[in-house]
């Protein structure tokens, strides 16, 4: 009898825990898996910026777009990981051939800009369908990476307005190029 009950409770703990670890719904995992293959599109956009300045010997420029470009890839990492812990798995998806090159430097900038609001919408888009499907523990942690996109477009913007406020000018660009290199 005491075997039985002890038999009973450990069924009743696995069950609490199977609830606590409850998988991720289908929409929810799909949605994770899209936006883990936009994070390493966006590290490969970003490592081909980087290319093209170290070409064109912007080494401030390039280092700061290597850097985002493994941001990226650590924000797919962190996808990956929540995804697993959740019993489920990442699918890798084929990546675009991204830009090679930008006849402008605040071109690039741009388009940087306006990639990291296109990413803010996919993640809104993401915290939008755990909260349809009650998942609070996905829109928990959704909220590291709407935190984040805020720091994103702030600092490319920022790059965009120093860019507008030195104009053509060599030795302005080639301050904020070496101002660049600074970043951790
Ligand atoms: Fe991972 Fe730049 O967003």
């Amino acid at each position: 009898m005491a075997k039985m009950l002890q038999h009973e409770s450990i069924a009743m703990f696995m069950e609490c825990g199977e609830i606590n670890n409850m998988k991720l719904d289908k929409k929810m995992a799909d949605a994770l898996n899209a936006q883990f293959n936009k994070e390493i599109v966006s590290a490969s956009i970003y490592a081909s910026m980087a290319a093209d300045f170290f070409g064109k010997n912007l080494p401030g420029f390039g280092m700061w777009f290597q850097k985002q470009a493994k941001e990226e890839l650590a924000h797919a990492e962190k996808i990956h990981r929540y995804v697993d812990e959740k019993g489920e798995r990442v699918f890798y998806d084929a990546i675009p051939k991204p830009q090679d090159s930008w006849s402008k430097i605040i071109e690039a900038l741009q388009a940087a800009k306006k990639h990291e609001e296109y990413i803010t919408a996919s993640i809104y888009g993401l915290v939008e369908t755990a909260r349809e499907l009650k998942d609070y523990g996905t829109e928990s942690f959704l909220k590291w990476f709407v935190d984040e996109q805020v720091e994103e477009e702030s600092s490319v913007q920022n790059i965009i307005d120093q860019l507008e406020m030195v104009g053509d000018s060599n030795m302005g660009i080639f301050q904020i190029d070496r101002a660049l290199m600074q970043r951790k």
